[in-house]
């Protein structure tokens, strides 16, 4: 099996002393990529980092990008140094602009400053012609405003990029599904009565269908709790598998052939 982890952060302190261990764990469990996801300044240049220095049997690429959360942060510095690695992109083994997007739960950053943060980087990615990775939380009628003018104004490709750890309606799952982006999920899928996740993945297309740990965070049954990490894709590739109807082989190919496509691995 060849299972693709395209939502990481490794480069969080919490694997600080045994990144060689995790990593050596996700390939012992059949995991041969991952992607470095970011949420920072510091942490996309870390992950680009990483992303060569750590890069082994198991393949690591990397995004880079400000997540909403700390859209108050992005200045004009920010954006000239997230275009010049960008533009730099094969050197630097970035796959995707992201996590960007917007955030209404935590609101950590106020919203008319997420709304021009999240389209700034944005129109970068669609000049650059890379996909981003959106993180959408309790704001999906913005989201939506802005992908539907986005769309107008002839900025969207054929496959713009990925909801990362999809937690909305199956209804807004289908619009953007229209749109071309692919839908990712994580840990949550393995949690009881997840009712919601499960509308969703029966109702889009099994090529829209993208497998993530968002590690540290949102770590799988049985080890909920616990700190995450990729070696435990596996536990969300067998809940999907099963509950799709399909061996875990037949899934982690689909999967990993949906992110090889979506990044151009
Ligand atoms: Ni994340």
């Amino acid at each position: 099996m060849e299972l693709f982890d395209t939502h990481a952060h490794l480069c969080d302190e919490r694997y600080g002393e045994d990144i060689d261990e995790v990593i050596a764990r996700a390939r012992d469990a059949g995991v041969s990529r991952i992607l470095l996801a970011s949420a920072e300044m510091s942490d996309s240049e870390a992950a680009i980092r990483m992303a060569s220095e750590k890069n082994g049997d198991v393949e690591l690429f990397c995004s880079v990008g400000v997540h909403p959360h700390s859209a108050s942060d992005y200045d004009d510095q920010s954006h000239e140094l997230l275009s010049g690695w960008i533009s730099d992109r094969e050197k630097n083994r970035i796959v995707a602009l992201g996590e960007i997007g917007l955030d209404y739960h935590y609101d950590l950053s106020p919203r008319d400053v997420q709304k021009a943060v999240f389209i700034r980087q944005f129109e970068l990615a669609c000049r650059e012609e890379i996909p981003v990775i959106i993180h959408e939380r309790e704001a999906s009628a913005d989201m939506l405003a802005i992908l539907t003018d986005f769309g107008k104004r002839g900025l969207l490709s054929e496959t713009p990029g990925v909801f990362h750890c999809y937690s909305g309606s199956a209804q807004t799952a289908q619009i953007l599904v229209r749109m071309g982006f692919l839908l990712g999920f994580d840990g949550p899928v393995t949690f009881r009565n997840n009712k919601k996740a499960w509308e969703v993945l029966s109702s889009i297309p099994l090529d829209r269908i993208l497998i993530e740990t968002d590690c540290p965070y949102l770590t799988p049954e049985p080890f909920r709790g616990k700190r995450n990490e990729p070696a435990y894709i596996t536990y969300i590739l067998v809940k999907i598998a099963d509950y799709l109807g399909k061996s875990p082989e037949e899934m982690a190919r689909i999967t990993t052939g949906n992110a090889r496509r979506l990044f151009r691995i």
